[in-house]
C-alpha cells in the first residue's frame, strides 16, 4: 500500500523542530509522497526548497485568499518564477474564504482569477480552497475556464450536490480529517458519491487532525485514519482505496515517484 498526502503544510512552524521524525512516521505509515502546499510567497519559496532536498516531497506555489489584501504588484510574477522550479506540481492554494473574511471579498476574487490565469499559462492544475463560498468558487472556475487545467477542491466542505457540480466541471474532490468527525453527514454522502477516478485524500496538516487524533497537531502519518474512514463509507478496503487515490494523484499532478517504499 502506498498512500499520497495531496495537501500538507510542512513549512508550518509546528513542524520546525521534528520534521525528520514526521517524515519518517509518514513513511512508516505507508505514505509514499506528500504534496507540500504554499499559501503565500515565503511559504511557497520554502516548499520549493524543501522539495529539492526531500525525495518524498513535492511542492505547490500559491497565495491563500486570506492574504489577498497584502499581495503586492510583483507577487504574481514571483509566483510564476517559483512555479518554474523543479517539483512544483500545482498552483495553489488559491480560492475564496467567506468564513474568516481576512481579506475583502472582491480582492479575494481578483487574486483567485489571476492565479487561475497563471496556472493556465503554465499548464498546471490548481488547488482550490473554498470556505463558505461555494457558488462564487464555482462561478469563477467556470468563467475562467479552469477546467482546461483541472485540479482539486481541497478539504472539500460542501454537500453531495455541490460535489456533483464540481465533478461535472472536471474537478477532483479531496477529503481530509473532517470526514471522520461524527457530525459529518454531508461529507459521508460525498465520500460515497465521488467516482473512484476523481477522489483524492489529504491531511491538510497541521490542521484538522482526524479522529482519533482530533485536536492534536495533524501530520501526514494520520492520513491512514482518513483513508480507513473513507474506505468504510465506500464499502471498500483501504488497499483498494489507496490504489485508486494514489493513481489519481499521480495522474493529476504528474508525480514521478522514485524509490517507492510501499512497493
Ligand atoms: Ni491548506
Amino acid at each position: 500500500m502506498a498512500l499520497i498526502d495531496t495537501h500538507a503544510h510542512l513549512t508550518d512552524n509546528r513542524f520546525a523542530r521534528d520534521l525528520d521524525e514526521v517524515l519518517l512516521r509518514a513513511e512508516e505509515s505507508g505514505i509514499s509522497a506528500m504534496i507540500n502546499v504554499g499559501y503565500d510567497l515565503p511559504s511557497s519559496r520554502r516548499c520549493v526548497a524543501l522539495a529539492a532536498k526531500r525525495e518524498m516531497l513535492f511542492a505547490t506555489v500559491g497565495i491563500h485568499p486570506h492574504e489577498a489584501a497584502k499581495v503586492g504588484e510583483q507577487a504574481l510574477a514571483q509566483l510564476r518564477q517559483l512555479a518554474l522550479s523543479g517539483k512544483v506540481v500545482a498552483l495553489g492554494e488559491m480560492g475564496l474564504d467567506y468564513y474568516y473574511n481576512h481579506s475583502p471579498r472582491d480582492l479575494q476574487q481578483e487574486l483567485f482569477r489571476r492565479q487561475i490565469r497563471l496556472a493556465k499559462s503554465l499548464s498546471l492544475p490548481i488547488i482550490v480552497h473554498d470556505r463558505d463560498a461555494h457558488e462564487d468558487v464555482l462561478t469563477i472556475l467556470r468563467e475562467e475556464g479552469a477546467e482546461t487545467v483541472g485540479g482539486v477542491l481541497h478539504c472539500f466542505s460542501g454537500n453531495r450536490n455541490f460535489a456533483l457540480r464540481c465533478l461535472a466541471l472536471g474537478f477532483h474532490i479531496s477529503l481530509a480529517g473532517p470526514v471522520t468527525f461524527s457530525n459529518s453527514r454531508d461529507l459521508a454522502a460525498v465520500a460515497e458519491a465521488v467516482p473512484a477516478d476523481k477522489l483524492l485524500l489529504e491531511t491538510d496538516a497541521p490542521y484538522l487532525a482526524p479522529v482519533p487524533y482530533r485536536g492534536k497537531r495533524n501530520e501526514p502519518a494520520y492520513l491512514l485514519a482518513v483513508a480507513e474512514k473513507v474506505a468504510a463509507l465506500r464499502s471498500t478496503t483501504v488497499e483498494e482505496l489507496s490504489d485508486c487515490t494514489t493513481e489519481n494523484a499521480k495522474k493529476l499532478f504528474k508525480l514521478e515517484i522514485k524509490g517507492n517504499s510501499g512497493a
